[in-house]
């Protein structure tokens, strides 16, 4: 099975979990700044923040140059402030492209100036490995 985890992060926070999750499935944590090539992917992982309540305009422009025939299925993976905010964005553009998205997301704390100090932390991360693994078997 072709695996591929990718992140946009502005704090660390995403490469964190993304390579939390990519050591767990054995493959390389990418980052999309360093675009990337996304072939034949059976399950592709998408980890992120949200700032200012929305996506990383970089991160859903890059998710509009995937090909949607070669993509099986993603996950997305979002830490935040608001702790369980949902990447609807990177659903959307993933979804018009004809990627399906699973309906099952994981969310995190994140953290800014003093809210939400200290994470993603030690658990938050393990949390992040166990959704990987409940999904990828
Ligand atoms: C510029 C900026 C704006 C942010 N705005 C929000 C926000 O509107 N809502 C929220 O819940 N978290 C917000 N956050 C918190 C981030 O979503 C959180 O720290 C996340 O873990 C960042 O991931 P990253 O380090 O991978 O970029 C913001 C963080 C930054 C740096």
């Amino acid at each position: 099975m072709n695996i591929s985890v990718i992140y946009y992060t502005k704090l660390g926070h995403s490469k964190k979990i993304a390579q939390a999750i990519a050591n767990e499935l054995g493959v390389k944590a990418q980052d999309i700044r360093e675009n990337p090539e996304i072939k034949d992917v059976d399950l592709l992982y998408i980890v992120s923040g949200i700032y200012g309540g929305k996506s990383a305009p970089e991160l859903l422009e890059f998710l509009e140059t995937l090909d949607g025939q070669v993509i099986k299925r993603a996950y997305l993976l979002t830490s935040s402030c608001g702790k369980t905010t949902r990447a609807a964005e990177v659903r959307a553009v993933l979804t018009e492209f004809g990627i399906p998205v699973a309906e099952k997301e994981f969310t995190c704390q994140g953290a800014f100036f003093f809210f939400g100090m200290r994470h993603p932390n030690k658990v938050d991360i393990q949390n992040a490995v166990h959704f990987v693994q409940s999904v990828s078997q």
